[in-house]
This record gives C-alpha cells, sequence and structure tokens, in this order.
C-alpha cells in the first residue's frame, strides 16, 4: 500500500487523541454511544474472549459517587507535580500548568460529564501469558485497553472528548461497590466522555519512532527508507 492508499482519517484520528477535561453536559445521542461502545467492541482480545465489559454511566447518583472517589485521588495524585510546576520554567511550566488547570475541571465536574464509560475486567478469563515471570503482569491489560482505545478513537470520530482515567483504582472497592460491579472483577479505565468545552482532541506532544523503536536489538538506532 502506498501513501495514497492508506487511511488519512484514521491517522488524522490517532494523531489528534489527546485528554480532553473540560465537556460539556449536553447529552451524548444514544446512535453516537452506539457506534463508541462498537468500535470498543471490535478491539482484539487474548483468544477472542472479550473478557471486559463496559459500564455507561448516565445517572446521577452513580457519577457522583465516582466523582466522589476521583476528586481527592486526583487532589493526592497533583501534590507532587504543584511542586514540580514551582520548579520548572517556560513552556514546559506552562505545559504542566495548563494539564494541572484542566485535570482540576474534569475532577471538580466530573458528575456533570454526560457519559462515564468505567470499563471493567475479569481476570479469570484474562490471558495472562506472563503470569508466572518474577514481575509485575503486564500481558492482561492487552485484552482490555485496546478496546478502551477504540472507544476513545471513536469519541475522537464522533466530536466527542474523553480522556483516559485511572485514578479511582486507589479505591476500586468503592467504585466496584456503587456500580454493582461482582466479586474478582477489576477496574481497567473511567473514561469520562461529552462534547468538549474548548476546542476538543487535537495536536499531540509524543516522542516518535527516532527515540521509540529500535532495529534488531534493544537500544540500536533503527534506519528507515523513505
Ligand atoms: C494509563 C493512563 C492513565 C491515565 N490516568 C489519568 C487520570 O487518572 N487522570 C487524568 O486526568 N488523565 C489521565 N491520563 C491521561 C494522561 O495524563 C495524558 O494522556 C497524558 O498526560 C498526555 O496528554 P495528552 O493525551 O493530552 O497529550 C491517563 C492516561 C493513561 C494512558
Amino acid at each position: 500500500m502506498d501513501a495514497a492508499e492508506t487511511d488519512a482519517g484514521l491517522y488524522r484520528t490517532m494523531s489528534t487523541l489527546r485528554a480532553v477535561r473540560r465537556l460539556r453536559p449536553d447529552p451524548v445521542p444514544d446512535g453516537v454511544l452506539r457506534r463508541v461502545l462498537q468500535a470498543a467492541c471490535w478491539a482484539p482480545t487474548g483468544g477472542n474472549r472479550q473478557p471486559w465489559r463496559v459500564i455507561v454511566v448516565r445517572s446521577s447518583e452513580p457519577k457522583e459517587r465516582l466523582a466522589a472517589v476521583y476528586a481527592p485521588e486526583w487532589t493526592r495524585y497533583t501534590v507532587p507535580l504543584r511542586r514540580r510546576v514551582e520548579r520548572l520554567d517556560g513552556r514546559s511550566r506552562a505545559t504542566l500548568e495548563r494539564m494541572l488547570a484542566a485535570g482540576d475541571h474534569l475532577a471538580e465536574h466530573l458528575a456533570e460529564a454526560p457519559v462515564i464509560l468505567l470499563f471493567c475486567t475479569d481476570p479469570a478469563e484474562m490471558a495472562f501469558t506472563d503470569a508466572e515471570l518474577d514481575r509485575i503482569s503486564i500481558v492482561g491489560g492487552g485484552s482490555v485497553y485496546p478496546a478502551v482505545q477504540n472507544a476513545m478513537l471513536a469519541c475522537v470520530a464522533e466530536g466527542l472528548g474523553c480522556t483516559l482515567t485511572t485514578l479511582h483504582c486507589f479505591r476500586e472497592p468503592e467504585v466496584m461497590a456503587a456500580l454493582g460491579i461482582p466479586d474478582g472483577w477489576a477496574t481497567a479505565a473511567l473514561v469520562p466522555i461529552g462534547y468538549p468545552v474548548l476546542g476538543g482532541h487535537g495536536p499531540i506532544s509524543r516522542r516518535g519512532p527516532g527515540e521509540l523503536a529500535y532495529d534488531d536489538t534493544f537500544g540500536a538506532p533503527l534506519r528507515l527508507g523513505p
């Protein structure tokens, strides 16, 4: 496939998927939500077992319970970041300050997001091919996070803002109780979605393959032709 045949729209979607933390409370139409959820369901999972579920939280009471968990964890998580801001200057400082302000807004207004997607998963059904290694297991997440990413890419395509968040995991039992998630399950991501207050998704800042991709062995600079 040459450059002309690639799906420019897909690349644009991937390259503009940034955290959008300021959301309008306007409802998300069911048809839009259905497409976002369908995109999540297209994600691959180990053995095609689809061991994840997503709870579409739209009612005030459970949203408020999630917000009551999230906000103090955001405050706690950002204590060192707020200290770091003081030591930064120039662009890095401005970037971190912007992120903190947007994160503060999300924490204060989480319950007003029209929809919160809570992705959970059943470890008993997940393929953990690294479970016996002497390190924390990483592979299991591969059977839920592609679904989260697909949903978020679909949000970009639909003009919806979204952010992958995980701070609720610090108080997972409260989240499980609030949403009736059965014992033995685990939560993977809390994704507030809604139409953006500001510009929504847009340019992102990421290191590229020159830094993150290697040639044959770890650390060897990758040489690619045109
Ligand atoms: C695994 C993971 C967990 C994250 N958890 C949170 C979170 O709890 N709260 C939040 O505001 N953002 C969270 N984020 C969003 C990142 O902070 C964000 O993607 C990153 O700072 C880059 O910003 P950008 O996507 O706007 O370019 C998380 C992202 C990932 C991938």
